[in-house]
Protein backbone atom coordinates (compact mmCIF):
# COMPACT_ATOMS: atom_id res chain seq x y z
CA UNK A 1 0.00 0.00 0.00
CA UNK A 2 0.94 3.29 -0.60
CA UNK A 3 2.13 6.11 2.23
CA UNK A 4 -0.64 7.13 4.14
CA UNK A 5 -1.07 10.92 5.22
CA UNK A 6 -3.09 11.10 8.47
CA UNK A 7 -6.13 14.16 8.15
CA UNK A 8 -7.96 15.57 10.97
CA UNK A 9 -11.05 18.16 9.75
CA UNK A 10 -13.36 19.62 12.00
CA UNK A 11 -17.55 18.30 11.43
CA UNK A 12 -21.20 18.18 12.65
CA UNK A 13 -22.27 15.73 16.09
CA UNK A 14 -25.08 15.32 13.40
CA UNK A 15 -23.35 14.48 10.43
CA UNK A 16 -20.58 12.40 12.64
CA UNK A 17 -24.27 10.42 13.57
CA UNK A 18 -24.96 10.23 9.85
CA UNK A 19 -21.87 8.82 8.42
CA UNK A 20 -21.98 6.33 11.39
CA UNK A 21 -25.25 5.29 9.86
CA UNK A 22 -24.31 5.26 6.49
CA UNK A 23 -21.26 2.73 7.43
CA UNK A 24 -23.32 0.85 9.11
CA UNK A 25 -25.72 0.62 6.41
CA UNK A 26 -22.90 -0.16 3.80
CA UNK A 27 -21.48 -2.66 6.14
CA UNK A 28 -18.09 -0.88 6.57
CA UNK A 29 -16.21 -1.18 10.07
CA UNK A 30 -13.42 1.35 9.42
CA UNK A 31 -14.07 4.67 9.16
CA UNK A 32 -11.41 5.57 6.54
CA UNK A 33 -11.35 3.18 4.07
CA UNK A 34 -15.11 4.48 4.13
CA UNK A 35 -13.98 7.69 3.70
CA UNK A 36 -11.54 6.96 0.98
CA UNK A 37 -14.62 5.02 -1.38
CA UNK A 38 -16.58 7.88 -0.98
CA UNK A 39 -13.99 10.06 -2.53
CA UNK A 40 -13.53 7.40 -5.31
CA UNK A 41 -17.17 7.60 -6.08
CA UNK A 42 -16.75 11.15 -6.14
CA UNK A 43 -13.98 10.87 -8.81
CA UNK A 44 -15.77 8.40 -10.68
CA UNK A 45 -18.61 10.77 -10.98
CA UNK A 46 -16.37 13.62 -11.82
CA UNK A 47 -15.26 11.30 -14.81
CA UNK A 48 -17.89 10.36 -16.19
CA UNK A 49 -19.55 13.93 -16.19
CA UNK A 50 -16.12 15.48 -17.60
CA UNK A 51 -16.34 13.15 -20.46
CA UNK A 52 -13.32 11.43 -19.47
CA UNK A 53 -12.61 7.72 -20.91
CA UNK A 54 -14.46 5.16 -18.66
CA UNK A 55 -15.41 2.06 -18.50
CA UNK A 56 -19.06 0.59 -17.26
CA UNK A 57 -21.78 -1.60 -17.70
CA UNK A 58 -25.17 -2.03 -19.22
CA UNK A 59 -27.73 -4.30 -17.61
CA UNK A 60 -30.15 -4.74 -20.11
CA UNK A 61 -33.69 -6.73 -19.32
CA UNK A 62 -35.95 -7.15 -22.59
CA UNK A 63 -38.48 -9.22 -24.41
CA UNK A 64 -36.96 -11.53 -26.71
CA UNK A 65 -40.44 -12.20 -28.17
CA UNK A 66 -40.64 -8.10 -29.89
CA UNK A 67 -40.26 -8.75 -33.22
CA UNK A 68 -36.91 -7.61 -34.08
CA UNK A 69 -35.46 -6.71 -30.99
CA UNK A 70 -32.58 -9.17 -30.66
CA UNK A 71 -31.42 -7.76 -34.25
CA UNK A 72 -31.55 -4.51 -33.20
CA UNK A 73 -29.98 -4.51 -30.03
CA UNK A 74 -27.25 -6.66 -31.68
CA UNK A 75 -26.71 -4.28 -34.59
CA UNK A 76 -26.57 -1.58 -32.28
CA UNK A 77 -23.51 -2.92 -30.30
CA UNK A 78 -21.93 -3.52 -34.00
CA UNK A 79 -22.47 0.14 -34.90
CA UNK A 80 -20.66 1.00 -31.71
CA UNK A 81 -17.82 -1.57 -31.56
CA UNK A 82 -15.17 0.31 -30.59
CA UNK A 83 -17.14 1.08 -27.28
CA UNK A 84 -18.20 -2.71 -26.43
CA UNK A 85 -15.75 -4.87 -24.72
CA UNK A 86 -17.70 -7.64 -23.93
CA UNK A 87 -21.25 -9.49 -23.69
CA UNK A 88 -22.78 -12.15 -21.64
CA UNK A 89 -26.31 -12.97 -22.87
CA UNK A 90 -28.75 -15.00 -20.53
CA UNK A 91 -32.18 -16.32 -20.48
CA UNK A 92 -34.29 -15.70 -17.43
CA UNK A 93 -37.14 -17.15 -18.77
CA UNK A 94 -39.30 -18.69 -21.66
CA UNK A 95 -39.74 -14.47 -22.40
CA UNK A 96 -37.05 -12.76 -20.95
CA UNK A 97 -33.25 -11.93 -21.80
CA UNK A 98 -31.08 -10.11 -19.41
CA UNK A 99 -27.51 -8.88 -21.11
CA UNK A 100 -24.78 -7.58 -19.42
CA UNK A 101 -22.51 -5.19 -21.66
CA UNK A 102 -19.74 -4.13 -20.71
CA UNK A 103 -18.15 -0.72 -22.12
CA UNK A 104 -15.00 1.50 -22.46
CA UNK A 105 -14.78 4.91 -23.91
CA UNK A 106 -15.41 8.81 -23.69
CA UNK A 107 -18.83 9.30 -21.41
CA UNK A 108 -20.32 10.68 -23.76
CA UNK A 109 -20.37 8.25 -26.46
CA UNK A 110 -21.65 5.31 -23.26
CA UNK A 111 -24.45 7.88 -22.51
CA UNK A 112 -25.54 7.52 -25.95
CA UNK A 113 -24.78 3.79 -26.81
CA UNK A 114 -27.51 3.37 -23.57
CA UNK A 115 -30.14 5.75 -24.76
CA UNK A 116 -30.29 4.01 -28.01
CA UNK A 117 -30.19 0.57 -26.45
CA UNK A 118 -33.12 1.56 -24.41
CA UNK A 119 -35.73 3.15 -26.53
CA UNK A 120 -36.08 -0.21 -28.60
CA UNK A 121 -39.42 -1.47 -28.24
CA UNK A 122 -38.97 -4.78 -25.88
CA UNK A 123 -36.34 -3.44 -23.76
CA UNK A 124 -37.76 -3.06 -20.19
CA UNK A 125 -34.96 -1.89 -18.00
CA UNK A 126 -31.36 -0.30 -19.15
CA UNK A 127 -29.04 0.63 -16.41
CA UNK A 128 -26.11 1.38 -16.21
CA UNK A 129 -23.11 0.95 -13.55
CA UNK A 130 -20.48 3.95 -13.73
CA UNK A 131 -16.79 2.71 -13.18
CA UNK A 132 -13.55 4.09 -14.27
CA UNK A 133 -10.25 3.13 -15.59
CA UNK A 134 -8.81 3.43 -12.31
CA UNK A 135 -5.53 5.57 -12.50
CA UNK A 136 -6.89 8.26 -10.47
CA UNK A 137 -8.58 6.43 -7.77
CA UNK A 138 -4.82 5.26 -6.11
NI1 LIG B 1 -32.23 -14.93 -24.18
Amino acid sequence: MSDLVRMSFSIEPTLVGRLEQLMTEAGYRNRSEFIRDMIRDRIVESEWRSNENVVGTVTLVYDHHVRGLTEKLNDLQHQFHSAVLANTHVHLDHHTCVEAILVRGDAETIRKVVGLLQQQKGVLKASLSLASLGQKLR
